[in-house]
């Protein structure tokens, strides 16, 4: 029996846990840069707004934190117009460097020094935490074995104790943010200047103190289905991310919705007009996929639900 952050970060990281021995994110879930490669032109849009604030730099930096497969380091540095290619430095950072094509670089850990935009697109959630239960009015950790049978552990205290008071009022179960708010608050330092954006499901105080996610949400996905959290390797292990304490812990931050950032820079998932069905089927055919792609990347109930939290460093906003 450990306790479960410690069990959590041994089936993701540990040599032969999940991500570290080479699962990628796309043969288990969707997630939006698989949607296509509208995700990576809004991105590049913001990116262009970032280089424009920054008054155009001889380089400026895409790094894509837990990159998974690479999907959007790739579409981000081959969709960039040629102008912005010439200077553009993207890098993807993951434990397990996916093969990516020259011109994208890799590494396992984050650069100390960033000019331009910094993404973590699901990564926040992939950060293991330690999961709590209320029992008769104490807060206990709760500790699991490798068949994923619980049992009740000491009360908890200290920091994660404090983050609880702050950020999870009343669970029955939760998951203490404090890992998460951490991680992000490392990666926004190391955005010299420029931004940095955080993409992923989460919740807010509001969520939370109206008791959604009472029983905490931490699960698996194998395979692209929802399965029990097992912490034995064999599946992906995950839990909402708390965005407002993340957002605090790295000096504040402005949330928003996929769907209103999306809109925001550029996206709409209008039809396109019917006459040109006639005149231009192919191109009818295309605009309607990209259309059908925009409206799952927008919608309330999936991808478009989900949290953008996006920081300014050391320039205006
Ligand atoms: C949920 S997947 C998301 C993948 C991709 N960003 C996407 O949205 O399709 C999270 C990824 O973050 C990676 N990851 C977690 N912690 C990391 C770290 N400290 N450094 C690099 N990669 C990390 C995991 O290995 C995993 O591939």
């Amino acid at each position: 029996m450990r306790d479960w952050r410690r069990a959590w970060q041994a089936a993701l990281y540990s040599p032969r846990g999940f991500f570290a021995r080479g699962e990628r994110p796309s043969a288990h879930f969707r997630t939006s840069p698989l949607v296509g490669p509208e995700l990576a032109e809004a991105l590049l849009e913001l990116l262009d707004r970032v280089d424009f604030a920054l008054d155009r730099p001889a380089e400026v930096d895409f790094v894509d934190v837990g990159a998974g497969g690479g999907e959007l380091a790739v579409s981000v540095h081959d969709l960039a117009p040629a102008a912005l290619r010439r200077r553009l430095c993207v890098t993807a950072v993951e434990v397990t460097p996916p093969a990516v094509p020259a011109g994208v670089r890799v590494r396992t850990d984050l650069p100390s020094d960033v000019v331009g935009l910094l993404v973590g697109h699901e990564w926040l959630d992939s950060i293991p935490c330690q999961v709590v239960e209320v029992h008769n009015g104490q807060i206990r950790e709760v500790h699991v074995d490798d068949h994923g049978t619980e049992s009740l552990g000491p009360p908890v205290t200290g920091a994660e104790l404090d983050w609880l008071n702050r950020w999870w009022p009343w669970p029955v179960r939760a998951e203490v943010g404090l890992s998460r708010d951490t991680a992000w608050a490392d990666a926004v330092r190391r955005v010299r200047a420029g931004a940095a954006l955080a993409v992923d499901y989460g919740h807010v105080l509001a969520d939370r103190a109206a008791g959604r996610h009472r029983e905490g949400t931490l699960t698996g996905y194998l395979a692209g289905r929802q399965v029990r959290p097992i912490p034995d390797g064999s599946r992906d292990l995950t839990a909402h991310v708390a965005m407002d304490s993340c957002a605090e812990a790295a000096g504040g931050g402005v949330i928003t919705s996929q769907a209103s950032a999306l809109a925001a820079l550029g996206l709409s998932a209008s039809a396109p007009a019917a006459g040109i069905a006639a005149t231009d089927p192919v191109r009818w055919l295309d605009e309607v996929a990209r259309a059908g792609r925009i409206a799952e990347l927008t919608d309330p109930a999936g991808l478009g639900g989900f949290h953008w939290l996006l920081h300014w460093a050391g320039m205006e906003a």
